[in-house]
């Protein structure tokens, strides 16, 4: 068993044992990577303040996001195809999180469906909902995720249509992978997960085949987001699904301070600061840059929360420090589960509570509710002068 000391040495053992094509759909941004490398690199420009000779027993990474109480404010983002990272991929995830106290949240995009996920774990999960033009699809899936006793749900704001990524394109992206000469020679590398794959019957998308009408085919991402989802989506539209709903709403993809303050006004319950890893709008500012001002616009009215580039505990508490109140992971434990399945989702969620937990440390802090500015040095120009 090799020695895991961070994120990228999951990240390694992930690439060597996954498809090319799966593996490559989790690492790309969209066009040029722009902002998926700056998600990233923009991190690294915050620096941790270190205070010494302060008490440091008794430390806790506990928190709560939306009342829910979290073994620390890191949730698992929602990843669409999970299960072709790993079989029943969606069900090892959900397990984890549940195992570890912190939030799982479903995408409208995985393979295991809703109905699945609940008879196979433990505890309430969230479920990300895209929005589609059909109505009736959309009542059933608030119908579906209520049944499946869901806490809330996380609806995406920011993909009305997919922001290309050429590697998808050049894979010929499908689930389950269309077999080409390319994909087989490539498969034949990847034994193990071949025989897990084999080994069940969830290689569609659950939630999709069989529930949507119009979609020509529906194993391909692309093509159906371009057939099915709603070009007129606006804010009335998604109070229509918040009262639809009536339960707890997340609005992610949020990256404007005027975004963030109607968001508010459809009375979100809580908004993720988020470029949806880089894999939409190439250009835009990085998640960690966006947060602060979102933060000063609607930060004392509504739970601010970030994702978008984290890969270390030292990046959750930087995005805590600049005022957010909790965070999501998507790659951080996709590369865990590739690896090696549920164990791997657990061993990223440990890692990264025990950078944390140390950093959290050095930095002074005893509690992760306590963390502040005044844990960072941040750079005089970091949210950037844009004119
Ligand atoms: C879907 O959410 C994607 O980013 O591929």
């Amino acid at each position: 068993m090799p020695v895991i000391t961070c994120i990228e040495d999951l990240k390694q053992l992930y690439r060597r044992r996954v498809p090319r094509m799966f593996y490559d759909y989790a690492e790309s941004g969209s066009y040029t990577e722009q902002t998926f490398r700056e998600n990233s690199s923009d991190f690294a420009a915050l620096r941790l303040r270190q205070r010494v000779a302060v008490d440091m027993s008794g430390r806790s990474t506990a928190s709560t996001m939306i009342g829910e109480p979290v073994t620390m404010p890191v949730a698992l983002a929602p990843v669409g195809l999970t299960g072709m990272q790993s079989a029943d991929g969606e069900i090892k995830a959900a397990r984890a999180a549940a195992e570890f106290g912190v939030p799982y949240t479903l995408s409208t995009m995985s393979i295991c469906s809703i109905e699945d996920v609940a008879a196979h774990s433990s505890k309430p999960f969230w479920f990300q909902v895209y929005t589609l033009k059909d109505e009736d699809f959309m009542s059933r899936l608030f119908d579906r995720a209520r049944a499946a006793n869901c806490s809330a749900i996380v609806i995406t704001v920011d993909l009305q249509i997919l922001g290309q990524r050429h590697k998808d394109l050049k894979n010929g992206l499908s689930a389950p992978p269309k077999l080409t000469p390319a994909s087989i020679a490539n498969m034949m590398t990847k034994v193990p997960w071949g025989l897990e794959m084999l080994g069940t019957k969830r290689r569609f998308f659950g939630n999709i085949v069989g529930h949507a009408k119009g979609v020509t085919d529906p194993s391909s991402l692309s093509s159906w987001t371009a057939e099915a989802f709603d070009m007129t989506l606006d804010w009335n539209r998604i109070a229509k699904f918040r009262k639809m709903w009536g339960g707890k709403v997340i609005l992610k993809g949020i990256l404007d301070a005027e975004d963030a303050k109607a968001a508010l006004s459809v009375g979100a319950d809580a908004i993720i600061v988020s470029n949806h890893g880089g894999r939409q709008q190439d250009g835009a500012l990085s998640a960690i840059r966006a947060l602060p001002g979102i933060v000063d616009a609607v930060g004392d009215k509504v739970e601010v929360w970030m994702d978008s580039g984290i890969r270390s505990g030292q990046d959750v508490l930087k995005a805590l420090a600049l005022g957010a109140k909790g965070t999501m992971i998507g790659r951080s434990y996709i590369y865990g589960l590739g690896a090696m399945g549920q164990a791997g989702v657990t061993k990223a969620l440990q890692v990264i509570q025990k950078e944390l937990d140390t950093s959290m440390a050095l930095c002074g802090e005893r509690k992760v509710t306590d963390l502040g500015r005044h844990d960072l040095l941040v750079p005089q120009d970091f949210e950037g002068r844009w004119a």
